[in-house]
Parts: structure tokens; sequence; C-alpha cells
């Protein structure tokens, strides 16, 4: 990627002029650039505002919006408002709510009231992303578009319609083509599952015990499918009318779709970061790890989504909702530090970020979100957000060159592994995100900027250490790709022990080539219980029994094999506690020579080409290697 300067780097804000008086608008812009901010991102939730009715459109607010905001200088993002089809809807599509797992429509009364298999729905989100991009798609002040809002939030990817019954069973005819194939696929023998005929297969809900997880996987396959779907009827339409970026606004701790499927069809990938929802909603962490970081956030939370929606985006992201203050919706809501939400900003640009925009202008004195800060107070009066971003506005000025070039360590990513395991977790403790976060933290812990990538990025090329915990089923490409590479791999546990369909693969996993060990069995373990390992730590959560002929590299405390490998490619036989997983990764970085450093839990590191910058995540003063650190400080300089 080329190095970009602070110049290049913007802020911005969500705001929602519908929800404010016409007179408030030019005096918000003016203290909006005033502050600093660049970007405005409007619209999203609008649509009873712009069609009141069907088919009647008032467009007299919206123009005058983007006019005062442009007039102002500003650049405004226009999110399609698809996340919130206003109640008329309903009486032309009764049938297009979601509906959960127990079979019950999820009613109108708040948001993303619509199933993503509903056809009806679509075109009616195909009509009105057509007027708006007739409309501002070649307004001089639109700078980039959003589409819908937050796909999947409020657990709405499944949904259990007759729509997404219809869809799902063309879905596999056409994957199948014969049920005998489906069958066979799927192993129906079992339980005397074995069909007929597609239209004789139901959704995998309310069955008496659990579904055949192939046939779950596979209605996880289409429910995704289904979300990639619905963008691209608007990013099809979008590209019609405008040259300019188009974008959808992600979450933290999100695997029901596959994200690098939905970003193909974009052109930035964003998400939206609220550190201290999330330590509280969550993060698996203990009570005392959540009181000392209540008021700054998990130091690698916020971290792990920069890298992997930089993959998402294909290297260009945002942050399009950054939190401002105590936000309304996790269990407890308390309010960031004093310099949090400026360390949070830098923290963005530091992994590459190209725009960070707070959520939202002025806090609202009504309905669901009152309670949710904004930039400034319900009265107007400025909230502790606005100093800190007019901060970092002025701060940007002076950033030196950056760059976000590739990383030493490469960690994979995937989502069908979220799905499978999700699926056939084997043990209440075995959740993908978790497993791969844990590598994220002991990578983090040594002070090494990583990047996150697909299971289909086979040019693993210029990577020294690539890390595959988990990885469910490992593609004849992704072999491929493995064997010609040069650097450190680390594989396990359960790297490669599903099929595609869901099967246990023959030969047994993880069949690695040229790597001589097979899983003989596996065990989950209940909280407390562990494996220890003879160089200390232990597997928690997982463990696995190897048959090898070959030296083992490291041993449990019963001498059983904990790690083999051949020519570089490791074979982890568990799920390693911190202690042992930094040991282990510390270890293959100085087979490497990649440097690490030994991070307190509160410090963190990012390098961005030549500057490496600081973060002190503690809520007190701290220092590293000489460097003095206030709370919520940020530091860099050149290396
Ligand atoms: C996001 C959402 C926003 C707002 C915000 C509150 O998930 O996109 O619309 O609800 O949360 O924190």
């Amino acid at each position: 990627m080329a190095e970009t300067s602070g110049r290049n780097r913007n802020l911005g804000v969500c705001y929602y002029p519908e929800h404010w008086p016409r007179q408030m608008w030019a005096k918000d812009a003016a203290l909006m650039a005033k502050t600093g901010l660049r970007l405005v991102r409007i619209g999203e939730f609008a649509w009873s505002r712009i069609e009141p009715e069907p088919g009647e459109f008032d467009w007299g607010w919206m123009d005058e919006a983007i006019e005062t905001l442009g007039a102002a200088g500003l650049k405004v993002i226009v999110g399609t408002p698809t996340a919130t089809p206003p109640r008329w809807m309903l009486g032309k599509h009764p049938d297009m709510l979601g509906v959960d797992a127990m079979g019950r429509a999820r009613k109108f009364g708040s948001r993303r009231h619509y199933c993503f298999s509903h056809m009806g729905y679509r075109h009616e989100c195909a009509r009105i992303v057509q007027k708006l991009g007739e409309r501002y798609g070649k307004s001089p002040h639109v700078a980039a578009w959003q589409t819908d809002n937050e796909y999947g939030c409020h657990d709405t990817v499944l949904s259990y319609s007759r729509s997404a019954l219809r869809g799902f069973r063309d879905w596999l005819a056409h994957k199948y083509q014969s049920p005998e194939a489906l069958n066979e696929a799927w192993g129906n023998v079992f339980w005397s599952m074995e069909y007929g005929a597609s239209d004789e297969i139901d959704l995998p809900n309310m069955t008496v015990t659990k579904a055949n997880p192939a046939h779950e996987l596979d209605f996880w396959r289409y429910s995704s499918e289904q979300v990639v779907a619905f963008n691209r009827v608007q990013t099809d339409i979008l590209r019609q009318f405008t040259g300019k970026p188009l974008i959808h606004n992600y979450m933290g701790r999100t695997v029901e779709f596959d994200h690098y499927a939905v970003g193909d069809d974009l052109d930035i990938a964003s998400w939206d970061s609220y550190p201290l929802g999330f330590l509280e909603d969550r993060s698996e962490r203990d009570d005392e790890w959540k009181q000392r970081f209540m008021r700054q956030g998990d130091p690698d939370f916020q971290a792990f989504h920069h890298d992997l929606y930089r993959r998402v985006g294909a290297g260009r992201w945002w942050v399009m909702e950054q939190q401002p203050g105590p936000v309304n919706w996790a269990p407890f809501n308390p309010a960031p530090l004093p310099g949090m939400v400026r360390l949070w900003t830098w923290e963005a640009f530091a992994h590459g970020a190209e725009t960070v925009c707070y959520f939202r202008w002025r806090q609202a004195p009504f309905a669901q979100e009152q309670m949710h800060a904004g930039m400034l107070r319900p009265d107007s009066e400025a909230a502790p957000a606005l100093g800190e971003a007019a901060q970092v506005a002025r701060e940007l000025a002076e950033l030196p060159e950056i760059a976000c070039g590739r990383a030493d360590v490469a960690l994979v990513f995937d989502y069908q592994s979220a799905w499978g395991w999700h699926i056939l977790p084997q043990g209440e403790s075995f959740d993908y995100f978790r497993l791969v976060f844990d590598f994220y933290r002991a990578l983090r812990r040594l002070g090494l900027s990583i990047d996150i990538i697909s299971p289909n990025d086979t040019n693993l090329g210029d990577y020294k250490l690539i890390l595959m915990p988990g990885l469910m089923d490992l593609s004849d490409g992704l072999k491929t790709a493995m064997a010609a590479f040069g650097g450190t791999i680390l594989a396990g546990p359960r790297t490669g022990s599903k099929t595609g369909a869901m099967q246990i693969p023959l030969p047994l996993p993880p069949d690695i080539p040229g790597l001589d060990c097979t899983v003989e069995h596996v065990e989950s373990l209940r909280p407390g219980a562990e494996v220890p390992l003879a160089d200390g730590g232990a597997f928690i959560h997982w463990a696995e029994s190897l048959q090898t002929s070959s030296k083992p590299v490291e041993l449990t405390g019963e001498a059983k094999p904990a790690i083999v490998e051949k020519n570089k490619t490791f074979y982890l036989a568990g799920w390693p506690d911190q202690k042992a997983l930094t040991r282990i990764l510390k270890n293959l970085c100085t087979q490497e020579k990649i440097s690490t450093l030994d991070l307190p839990d509160h410090i963190r590191v990012r390098d961005s080409g030549p500057v490496r910058f600081f973060f002190n995540y503690g809520a007190k003063a701290a220092s590293f290697e000489g460097i003095d650190l206030p709370p919520a400080g940020v530091h860099w300089h050149r290396l």
C-alpha cells in the first residue's frame, strides 16, 4: 500500500438531520468543520422521511441537509436506509419479517425487521437505492456510500421464514443436483434421514434433538449467501450512478456471514468500534479484567478488528462508528477514561484506517438510544469526545508518513470454521473466534504487528510465520500453497479436521503434506481442567492425542506429543493457555528471526511502516523502554 500522510486521514461523524429542526443544521455543520471533521454520514435510517408513503418521495429535507453540510466544506456519506423499512412496508409485505429459530416472527418496533431471503423486500430495497442513486449519484458533496447498516446486527442473518425455506430448497437443488448426491454428502443414511426430493427438506430448526451438522452448515452457507446477494443488489445499482467508494459498516465479533464475500463487492470495509460496550458485552475475560479496563476497553479487541477489516476491504478500511462516550446497550455502560477517544482514534490510524467517524453528533433526547452519548450533549453543549476529536484533527496535520505494508506474521481467520465449530463444538468452550483471538492476544503481547488473512489467500510469499488454528477444512489450494511456502506454519488444534461436507476426512486429520502425524482422538476439557505441558503452561478447553513416529518438539506433562514438526510446519495438539502460547509463538519468532517484545498487559505497539506507535490502555501512567505514557497515552516515533 502506498505511503500516506496524516493529510489523507479523515475524521467524520454520524449525523441525523431528520432528528433536528432545520435551523440547527447550519450551526451543526459549522461546528463539525471547526472541530476538524471532514465527513458526515447521513440517511441510513431515514426511509420513513424519504418515502413517507409508498411511491411518494420527500427529497426537500435531504437535499437541503446535503447542501448545508456541503456549504460548510463537509463531504457526505449517504447511507441506504434499508435496515429500517417503514411501517407501511409491512402492509405491502406482511411476510417480510425475519423468523427466529422457534418459528416466531420478529415484530416491527425497532430495526432490522426483515428477512434477507424475502424477494419482495429485496425488490423494495432495489427501488429505494435506485432513487437515491439517481438523486445523489453525481452530487459534488457526496464522497462515499454505505449500504444498509450492520448486516447481521441483532441476530438477523439466520431467519427460519417461508421465504428462507423456499430459497434454501432451491439452493440445495442447485448445489447437489439430485437427492442422492445430497444424501451422500450429508450422510443421511444415518437415522433414516434420506430424502427423495429437495422439497421434502426443511430448515434445521425445531428438530427433536440436534439436526445433522451438514444440514445446518449448508443452511449457514445459504444464509450467508443471501447477505452477499442482498448487498450486491445495492452495489450493482449504485455503480450505475456513482464512481464513489461503496462501503458497509461491519461489527465486532460477528461471524454469521462471510465478510470477505460481502467485501468483494465493495471498495472499502468499515466497522463500528465500541470498545467499552464490547468489553462488557462480548468479552469472555473475568470480572477483574473487565473492571481494570472498564474505561479503556480490551487492549486487543479493537486491533483485532482493525486487522481483520483491513483484509476484508483488501487494504482499504475505515471506522464508520467510533464510541464517543457511554453507550446504552451493554450490561454496564461506563464513561471512557479522558483521552481514550483520542487513543482509539489513533490506534485505528496506526492500523491503516483512512477515516474514523464518531457515532453520533448530538445525543438524542428521545427514543431507543437516548442514553447513548454523542459528541454534543442533548442541549448542544460539547461532550468530552468533541475536544478529543479536535485534538486528533490538529495532531493529524503533524503525522509523519506512515504505511501499512505486509506484516511478518499472518493469522488466518475463516468464517466457515466459525460456523462449523459453532454447529459442532464438541465441548461448550470451543468457540472459533475465541481460539483465534487467543492467538492474536499472545502475538500482541509479543509486540508484533499482524495481518489477518482469509484461507483463500494462497499468495503467502512474504510472510515469515503463518498461524491457522482451528481452520476446519484445508482446501487443496491452501495445501499446495503451504507446501511451497518457505516460512514457518503453525496449524492445529482441529485444523483440517472436517471436509467441506462436514465429515471426518480420510486419511485422518490433519493430513498436512509431509507432516508425520495423525490425530488419534480428541477431547474437550471442562473449565478448570487442563493438560499440563512439560515446558510450562497447559492445554485448556481442548486436547488431541497424536500418533507420530517423529520426535515431538514439545511434550505434555505425561510425555505425549504436544507439538510435532516437519520442514518448519508445526502441528499443535491442543488449545494452549496464554503462558504456553506466548512461549510457543516466541520460539517460532526466534527461529524466523522476527524480533519480539515482552509487553505488559496494558501497553500495545503497532508498526506502520517507518513509524512505531505505543498505546497505554492502562488507567495509570506507564513507561516502557524509556517511553513515558500517561494514562490513555499515545506515543509515536520513527524506527
Ligand atoms: C451501532 C449501530 C448504530 C447505533 C450504535 C449505538 O451498532 O450501527 O446505529 O445503534 O450501534 O452504539
